[in-house]
């Protein structure tokens, strides 16, 4: 299966869970197994190795994240030299390796000072936010091109306010959830119109949001609460956030849809059959469920969700994240091979994407479950100061995928 000659073979991360040192609503937070992301992957020193490592594995992009709390530590003030110039190195060497950047500018982390406003319950956040773009675009735009406003607005905004498990913790706050969405809406189309708008000598700037595309489903059709609480979920994390960020005069400020897809959450007795929620991985397979460390898979949904958001939305779309977490090496390679499967058979059918990044580069900070749950294409040595690096099985499997352009044959 060949894919077309200027498609992107990326791998994603971001700032929080892999850069460490960082000072956001994240540093104090402990992960359920005791972990911090105080150092995390040490990226923040160790960034020109991160993108060695990428040379090895021939990937040709990388989504990564820049860190709004580095760079505009206080209120709207103007952003610092010295982090700014961090991330103009990383860019650099980017550049110098033959890796195209696409820049998120913010993925589950605010600064301090949005926090102690009510972060995005807060109406006021959204000019700030559009400030921070705004100087954000004429410092890098000699050196992005493409950009992700938000990274999953429906993760950030339920598991902080509906779920309780992101700070700031608050469970059963369908208000404020909604009100965050709506916030970062409005701030994503001023955005995409302010970075479109900048501009940049390295082409068409591309700009658009990442969407979590989740399968929420009963797990026995005929339960009609199960199905109910499935329906319910789709409706305010699925159907809600594409109509803010997509809807009405919004339609035409992104130039492109992200997809972050992984699989779907059937409910059984209103519980999600997911190991997350306390079911083993063998007790799930008895069930019919297959699952890495924390969804069910579901590559057949990957070909569904992109038909259905192409049509949609008619616009080009780049997976902005798929992976899995496992132990288990062949297991993660066969979910890979199956969810490229189904990528290829969607573009036959005309469905428009550019772009494909793995998630994750390196084992990292995975938010609540902190070292436990690993996405890496690399391990991370997390008792060792230098936090050594090393390739794992399905890195080489992947690379051969990057190289050859192509699955299989
Ligand atoms: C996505 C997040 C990313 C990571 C992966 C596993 O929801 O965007 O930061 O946590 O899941």
């Amino acid at each position: 299966m060949k894919f077309p000659a200027a498609f992107l073979w990326g791998t994603a991360t971001s700032s929080t869970q892999i850069e460490g040192h960082i000072n956001n609503e994240w540093t104090d937070f402990v992960a359920r197994d005791g972990t911090t992301c105080a150092i995390a992957c040490n990226s923040y020193h160790q960034y020109a190795e991160d993108i060695q490592w990428m040379r090895q594995l021939g990937v040709n992009a990388y989504r990564m994240g820049i860190e709004w709390s580095r760079l505009q530590p206080e209120a709207q003030g103007p952003l610092n030299q010295s982090e700014l110039a961090r991330y103009v190195d990383q860019l650099d060497r980017l550049e110098a390796a033959g890796i195209v950047p696409m820049v998120v500018l913010h993925h589950f982390s605010n600064p301090s000072w949005i926090n102690a406003l009510g972060g995005w319950t807060n109406a006021r956040t959204i000019p700030a936010f559009v400030d921070y773009a705004t100087r954000l675009a004429a410092a890098l735009r000699g050196r992005v091109r493409l950009w992700n406003t938000f990274n999953e607005p429906d993760t950030y905004a339920s598991c902080g306010y509906l779920i309780g498990q992101f700070p700031p913790l608050k469970k059963g706050r369908l208000d404020c959830f909604r009100a965050v969405i709506r916030h970062m809406a409005e701030a994503h189309e001023r955005v995409c119109r302010v970075l479109r708008q900048a501009g940049s000598p390295l082409g068409k700037v591309e700009v658009g949001f990442s969407k979590n595309w989740t399968y929420f489903q009963p797990y026995r059709k005929a339960s009609p609460w199960d199905a109910l609480i499935a329906a319910f979920i789709h409706a305010q994390l699925n159907s809600l956030v594409m109509k803010q960020f997509l809807g009405g005069a919004r339609k035409t400020a992104s130039t492109f849809l992200g997809v972050n897809y992984y699989g779907r959450i059937r409910f059984n007795h209103l519980r999600p059959l997911v190991p997350t929620c306390g079911f083993s991985r063998a007790e799930l397979a008895r069930m019919g469920i297959e699952c890495d460390d924390m969804v069910e898979r579901y590559p057949a949904g990957l070909e569904s969700a992109l038909r259905e958001l192409y049509q949609q939305c008619g616009l080009p779309i780049y997976i902005t994240e798929h992976g899995s977490s496992s132990d288990d090496e062949p297991f993660r390679e066969r979910d890979l091979m199956d969810n490229l499967g189904a990528l290829h058979r969607a573009m036959e059918q005309g469905v428009d994407v550019r772009g494909f990044y793995y998630w994750s580069l390196l084992d990292n900070f995975e938010w609540q479950f902190g070292h436990s749950k690993k996405f890496g294409l690399l391990s991370v040595d997390f008792h060792d100061q230098r936090r050594a690096r090393r390739l794992k099985p399905l890195g080489q499997i992947y690379r051969k995928v990057c190289l050859e352009n192509a699955v299989g044959g």
